[in-house]
């Protein structure tokens, strides 16, 4: 196979979009899932379907990493879905960083190194905040948290440096995406739609989010342009407060935005995941400003509207 982009988490709510748009353009993606079989018909007309562990450095899978043209890895357990018993923990971690050290030890051993390597990582990695005004604008520049989801993504950022040099690494230290397929906008739906909705926590903590489409024009840029490396933070230029959220969504959908969702119902549900989910952190794009990327969906309720009228 020539110019393959092999692709991990290709069945998520970032990876179908990516996948379902390179395959239209006729590229030739390899699928790699722990279920390659589920993931044919979640990501149809793909080159390749095949199955991969990420406790494993070696398999089959390893030979599509041979020259290809680029290495996408998405894949990990997802964070803030369910109780965070010690198992999910440990999970949340090893899905990340040993999948991604795993990866790259594959790629060591190619003797025709990929091209690029995209690797995903998350805002988390500033630490967790009460209020938007508890930091400064954080770019790329500013430093790590010390928390536990800070240290996901400070392990699995370093585990991806260690690439090949000849290989152009790049880190998407992507915020909250907006889509109707998953993730805090998914979540946040149901409540509003039955007239139950509102912020969740205290409102204060701020939100940078980022809409799928820019996400994944995102990720299409640092395949090709060389000028992406290294972090680039994935948010739109203005993060909002919790409260300015719920407010946005409220008046897009036509529904109150009123009744919050109080931090011990989601500590009654999540455990110690609670405090990542009513915390935030007020993070800008300084790489993408640099490298002059002009934003589909730069304001908030403009995107809002643009998903849910348009109910993708
Ligand atoms: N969406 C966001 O708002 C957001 C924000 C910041 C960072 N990110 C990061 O960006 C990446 C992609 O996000 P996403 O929202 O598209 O993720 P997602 O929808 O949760 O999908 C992630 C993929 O990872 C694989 N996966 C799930 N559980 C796993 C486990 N226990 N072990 C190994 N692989 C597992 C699955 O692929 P298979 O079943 O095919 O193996 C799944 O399709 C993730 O690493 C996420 O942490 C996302």
């Amino acid at each position: 196979m020539e110019g393959q982009i092999v692709i991990t988490g290709a069945t998520g709510v970032i990876g179908s979009e990516l996948a379902r748009q390179l395959i239209a353009e006729g590229e030739n993606i390899v699928v790699l899932s722990r279920s390659p079989e589920s993931a044919s018909a979640k990501v149809p007309g793909a080159a390749a379907y095949t199955s991969w562990n990420y406790n494993n450095a070696e398999g089959e899978w390893t030979n599509f990493l041979e020259g290809a043209k680029a290495v996408i890895h998405l894949a990990g357990k997802p964070l803030l879905e369910g109780r965070w018993s010690e198992e999910h923990k440990v999970e949340s971690y090893n899905s990340r960083v040993v999948g991604t050290r795993n990866i790259v030890k594959a790629m060591q051993k190619t003797s025709r190194k990929p091209e690029v390597f995209i690797s995903a990582s998350a805002i988390g990695y500033y630490g967790a905040f009460e209020n938007c005004t508890d930091t400064s604008d954080l770019d790329e520049k500013a430093p790590a948290g010390g928390d536990f989801l800070s240290k996901i993504c400070v392990d699995w950022e370093k585990a991806a440096m260690e690439a090949p040099g000849e290989t152009r690494t790049v880190i998407l230290r992507t915020g909250i995406v907006l889509s109707t397929k998953g993730g805090m906008l998914q979540q946040m739906l149901m409540p509003f739609n039955l007239f139950l909705g509102g912020p969740v926590g205290s409102g204060s903590q701020c939100i940078s989010w980022l809409h799928i489409d820019d996400e994944i024009a995102i990720i299409r840029q640092a395949l090709d342009n060389p000028s992406y490396k290294g972090p680039v933070n994935l948010v739109a230029p203005q993060p909002v407060s919790m409260k300015e959220f719920a407010q946005d969504l409220g008046a897009v959908l036509f529904r109150p935005s009123l009744i919050p969702v109080p931090k011990f119902a989601l500590q009654l549900l999540m455990g110690e995941g609670a405090e990542y989910a009513t915390k935030g952190q007020k993070v800008v794009p300084g790489m993408l400003n640099n490298l002059g990327y002009r934003f589909i969906h730069p304001s908030l309720r403009e995107a809002l509207k643009n998903l849910l009228e348009k109910k993708r």
